[in-house]
């Protein structure tokens, strides 16, 4: 007989038909006469309730069931008397695939810390909490995917090893195959590259975003999907040395209409997860409700995550510029009353999450998106503004998260582009064909990346970017 995916097996009401499943055991209890076990196979968030009654088994067998053991049960699908599910099966058959010793297992079925199971996420996905992450972060995958795709867009592949730095800020990871306890030298000292497998110095990628360029400089509206890395030693719960980026680039569209594509997509995307992870986001919506009712009532967060999720889709996202925002910073009574652990000193600075999120939670109450930033803090490739200072650059900021989104409107001049990639000091030969589609039919065009990782943050209400990533890589930790 074959299995039954438990996702069907719980909806199922064919009374008296014999069924198979197959998972891991969540628990196991045994009373008087009868064992109850809930078996999970990860198809949903909810268990197959099986009841076995001791007489028809071998005496010892439910001793070596514990959770965490796998199971293949044969049984008769009854209606359940309880209310929590529509069925359960009674088992005629059990068979132990394979055994999860208690003393060693490490996933005991009681609530164990984020901290532990990072430390065990070869086990993790066994949790209700990563089953619902991982179904989510599927459903998300899939519904970028049909965004781009219902809407005349191509997907792309772009590089993972390059020769270039898209965003400029070094943070790259060598690949190499040169002997590193012998690596040949140049007659001045330096490292010859050209003895290395591509003869040349190359890394993984920070952004598939100029090879996506090229291609919608043809295709008109394409988008990548890829892992891409960076060195960065930030520590935070927002950054990972490898994360996943969608980057979408259309030809014949200037900063708005980049914008209208990005407000649009986001609420796509939150909207797709309320209507087809509803279990997996009620669970994880508990979850949160769970650990703000542990804190003092004053550090609570008023939203639940449902909320959070419709309020960025019942409101318009604010769009103002960098200008305008350090005014308001520079006005507001977190910078009065130094509040901010960076105090904002005068035009030209960065904006730190702390910024963003005051604009975001505090300031405007919606998700806001922020333009034309000085083009000393961002990218050489943005669209240089006529006031000489700023350059049509996005970032969208949202609650909790400050920056989801950063793209721009691309600098299609060739003069300008060459200028300003000189006045960087970069090098022109690494991007002479990043060069050449301005000297060959240039068109105005505009992009942006979306964080995956950061995407699910916000999605399932997680505090820690390394619980919304299978196997987090960030700095001295690269397990599994
Ligand atoms: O703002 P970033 O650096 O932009 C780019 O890479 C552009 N090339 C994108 C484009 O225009 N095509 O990164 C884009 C987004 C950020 O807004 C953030 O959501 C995410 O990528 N991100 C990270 N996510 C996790 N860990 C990190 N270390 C991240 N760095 C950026
Ligand atoms: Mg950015």
């Amino acid at each position: 007989m074959k299995r039954i995916e438990i996702a069907k097996l719980v909806e199922m009401e064919e009374f008296g038909r014999q069924v198979v499943v197959m998972g891991w055991v969540r628990t196991i209890r045994i009373s008087k006469n009868v064992a109850f076990i809930a078996l999970n196979d990860g198809s949903c968030l909810r268990n197959a309730q099986i009841v076995a009654d001791l007489e028809r088994f071998e005496p010892t067998l439910f001793s070596r069931i514990h959770s965490g053991a796998s199971l293949a049960v044969t049984g008769k699908l009854v209606e359940s008397l309880g209310t929590q599910q529509k069925n359960e099966i009674q088992a005629e058959k059990i068979e132990i695939l394979g055994e999860a010793n208690p003393d060693y297992y490490p996933m005991q079925p009681k609530k164990h810390s984020l901290e532990f199971l990072r430390e065990n996420a070869h086990l993790r996905f066994r949790t209700n909490l990563f089953g619902a992450i991982s179904r989510v972060r599927h459903n998300m995958i899939f519904a970028i995917h049909k965004y781009f795709n219902d809407r005349g867009f191509y997907n792309v592949h772009s590089p993972i090893i390059t020769a270039s730095d898209c965003e400029g800020a070094g943070e790259m990871f060598h690949v190499t195959t040169l002997d590193l306890n012998k690596v040949p030298k140049t007659p001045e000292g330096k490292i010859d590259w050209s003895q290395d497998f591509f003869g040349r110095e190359t890394n993984l990628t920070v952004s598939g975003q100029l090879e996506a360029e090229l291609a919608a400089l043809a295709l008109s509206k394409v988008y990548t999907f890829g892992p891409t890395f960076r060195a960065e030693n930030s520590n935070t719960s927002r950054h990972l040395a490898e994360f996943w980026m969608i980057e979408p680039e259309v030809a014949f569209a200037d900063i708005h209409d980049n914008m209208d594509l990005a407000e649009d997509m986001l609420k796509y995307l939150v909207q797709y997860a309320l209507d087809h992870c509803a279990e997996d986001i009620e669970f994880l919506e508990q979850r949160l409700i769970n650990e703000e009712n542990a804190k003092p009532a004053n550090e609570r967060s008023p939203m639940l995550l449902r909320e959070k999720l419709r309020f960025v889709l019942e409101n318009k996202f604010e769009r103002i510029s960098y200008t305008e925002a350090i005014e308001i910073l520079k006005n507001s009574p977190e910078q009065k009353k130094n509040k901010f652990s960076y105090p904002i000193k005068e035009w030209g600075a960065d904006l730190q999450s702390e910024h963003e999120r005051y604009l975001v939670e505090k300031h405007f109450k919606k998700p806001v998106i922020l333009t034309d930033y000085p083009k000393e803090i961002k990218a050489f490739y943005m669209k240089q503004n006529p006031d000489g200072k700023t350059v049509a650059a996005m970032d969208v900021l949202f609650p909790q998260i400050g920056e989801i989104i950063g793209g721009s409107q691309r600098e299609e001049n060739y003069d300008k582009l060459l200028s300003r990639i000189q006045e960087l000091g970069m090098s022109t030969e690494t991007l002479w064909w990043y060069l050449d589609t301005r000297r060959f039919g240039t068109v105005v065009h505009s992009g942006f990346g979306l964080g995956f990782e950061r995407l699910m943050l916000f999605i399932t209400g997680m505090g820690n970017i390394r619980d919304v990533i299978p196997f987090p890589r960030t700095p001295k930790n690269a397990e599994f």
